[in-house]
């Protein structure tokens, strides 16, 4: 299965922040955004990997990751021109994607939570085995700000974007796992009102095909879609207290080479040299003993 990681847009919901910056290059405590959804998936063994952003951005990333080899990945790069949405990532991306499965995940959303490795290869699974696309909701206080899942007997009947009505809290977050024939389906899907090929409608294709499985994240895990003051905030406050008090790191994508031997110490050491001063190679020099 291959990764896209969608890390364009305008983020003009944090201006003048990221006025000149990627939102997703922003730090959330002490990491860049992006390395939260690649750490991702990494953890769900996504090795082959688009970028997609925007042209004044990409040269900041390809500074930043490079083309993935110190942390044995592969990443490559896309220009997306403008905002078109989100559903434009599998059109920009269908010749990185071949024949091949795809997970989609936006660079501005946030994963945590015992069970999400798991969660993440189970939706792999499914994708593979019965060519069905494989979605998740999440409970939420605003849900007009999202795309707004409807359940009857909880079975899925519908998923409406930014209902200003909605129907129920249950918010469809920025992670999507989706059998090839998402590329078919981005092509024949028409933008909406504000011109864009909207997500929405990719899934409400597979719900409509009967193609679609949608799990609920429930209480053990964390959600955030840092792309909001608060957003970034919050997850901001959460990944200091835990890396503070238990002494770990979340994303350190070092790490998760290193654990899943995708790279050997040497390469850690190499990273560590580059920028010794920082907490961050502490940490990497700590695993090392
Ligand atoms: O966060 C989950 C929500 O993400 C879903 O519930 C919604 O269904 C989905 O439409 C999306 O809503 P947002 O309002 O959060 O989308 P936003 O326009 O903020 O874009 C999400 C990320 O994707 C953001 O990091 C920017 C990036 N993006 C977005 C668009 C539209 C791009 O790179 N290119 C684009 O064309």
């Amino acid at each position: 299965m291959k990764g896209i990681i969608l890390s364009g847009g305008l983020g003009k919901r944090l201006y003048p922040a990221t006025f000149g910056i990627s939102k997703q290059l922003l730090t959330v405590f002490n990491k860049p955004m992006i390395y939260y959804s690649l750490s991702s998936l990494m953890l769900a063994d996504i090795k082959d990997i688009l970028l997609i952003t925007t042209p004044e951005d990409i040269n900041n990333y390809k500074r930043l990751l490079g083309n993935g080899s110190r942390i044995g990945i592969k990443i490559k790069y896309k220009i997306q021109k403008k905002p078109r949405g989100i559903g434009e990532a599998f059109l920009l991306g269908s010749n990185f994607i071949g024949k091949d499965d795809v997970c989609l995940i936006l660079g501005d959303n946030i994963f945590y939570g015992d069970g999400f490795i798991k969660l993440m290869k189970d939706s792999k699974k499914i994708v593979k085995s019965q060519n069905k696309s494989v979605i998740f909701t999440f409970p939420v206080k605003n849900p007009s700000d999202y795309g707004i899942a409807k359940f009857k007997k909880n079975k899925l009947i519908s998923i409406i974007e930014k209902p200003s009505n909605p129907k129920s809290n249950d918010a469809v977050v920025g992670l999507y796992f989706y059998p090839n024939s998402v590329i078919q389906i981005s092509k024949k899907i028409k933008p909406s009102k504000r011109g864009e090929l909207e997500i929405t409608d990719i899934n409400q294709n597979f719900l409509k095909l009967k193609k679609l499985e949608v799990k609920k994240m429930g209480r053990g895990y964390a959600w955030f879609d840092a792309g909001t003051e608060e957003g970034l905030s919050e997850v901001s406050q959460l990944i200091k207290s835990i890396e503070s008090r238990m002494g770990y790191k979340i994303g350190c994508l070092e790490e998760i080479a290193f654990i899943k031997k995708w790279i050997t110490k040497t390469k850690i050491k190499r990273i560590i040299n580059k920028y010794p001063e920082s907490n961050y190679s502490k940490y990497l020099l700590n695993l090392l003993k």
